[in-house]
């Protein structure tokens, strides 16, 4: 596996390679990341794994500070997962004196996450608008664990005719259910024993849905009630439509539960398809 630094290299080394794939990341890997690179190099011939912290996502400073970063041990675990390159640029590489150009979906972007992080989807959409033009792989790899992430970047891949086709893996979890997150490392041994609430929340809500229960308010009060049972309350929990993340007010057709809380200082989100 090679590190390569800069776009220029990239391009160079994936020129005639065939189909590229791509998987987007921050780094500080575990299983969920590692799916998705293994997910890539079952369907691709170059597999190209992108690492940066993008600062310009971050609405928290504290948050930007304390996020995990290991790039050796990255690298060992990208390329064991079968990742032909770690492309890990500088952010001076990735956003250069005079950088001023943005992508920002609208609508989408500012609802739920967007509402609580502002300015986060708009460093998302720019960032993954810069390495699909930088990369320009045929398809790009994403997790079901950020949902909203994956419907901003299917709005602004469509809206901008960028001709890569985005991917879409389960979330994998923790074997108490907790979603898998870079984040986790940082929880206490309570708050982590807390946070399994998350997805026992979705748990009984997915329950009460395919048991008949078809009022959105009702269904997230349900999650509302796990989370309550270990002392934690939601930011948002939001019954929406899968694709469009169009608010719900009755489940009679598939239906994302979405939601975010803190545990302690970290913020964690999750979320679960519904099916009456
Ligand atoms: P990051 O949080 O590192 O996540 C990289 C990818 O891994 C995302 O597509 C995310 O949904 C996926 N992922 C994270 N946890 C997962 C889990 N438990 N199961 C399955 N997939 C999981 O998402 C980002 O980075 C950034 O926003 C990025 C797209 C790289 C832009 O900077």
């Amino acid at each position: 596996m090679k590190i390569l630094r800069d776009a220029a290299a990239v391009r160079t080394a994936v020129a005639g390679a065939g189909r590229v794939g791509l998987v987007p990341t921050m780094g500080a890997f575990h299983e969920g990341h590692l799916s998705l690179i293994r997910a890539a190099r079952a369907a691709c011939d170059v597999v190209v794994v992108w690492l940066f912290v993008n600062p310009t996502q971050f609405n928290e400073s504290s948050d930007l500070v304390n996020y995990p970063r290991d790039e050796e041990r990255d690298a060992a675990l990208a390329a064991e997962s079968g990742a032909d390159i770690l492309f890990a640029p500088t952010v001076e590489a990735v956003y250069p004196a005079g950088f001023a150009t943005t992508v920002t979906v609208a609508g989408l972007g500012d609802i739920l996450e967007g509402a609580h992080r502002p300015g986060h989807f708009t460093g998302v959409a720019t960032v993954v608008a810069k390495m699909l033009n930088m990369v320009g792989p045929q398809v790009a790899f994403f997790g079901a664990k950020d949902a909203q992430q994956v419907a901003v970047v299917r709005r602004m891949v469509a809206d901008l005719d960028i001709p890569t086709r985005i991917e879409v893996l389960p979330i994998v979890r923790e074997p108490d259910g907790l979603a898998m997150s870079s984040r986790n490392v940082r929880l206490g041994a309570d708050e982590r024993r807390r946070a399994t609430a998350l997805h026992r929340g979705l748990v009984a809500a997915g329950y009460a849905a395919s048991t008949g229960q078809r009022d959105a308010a009702t269904l997230a009060r349900v999650v509302e009630g796990v989370l309550d049972g270990e002392a934690l309350s939601a930011e948002y929990v939001a019954v929406v439509d899968p694709d469009t993340f169009e608010p719900l007010t009755t489940v009679d057709r598939p239906a994302l539960i979405a939601l975010a809380a803190r545990v302690g200082s970290v913020r964690l989100i999750d979320n679960m398809e519904v099916a009456p």
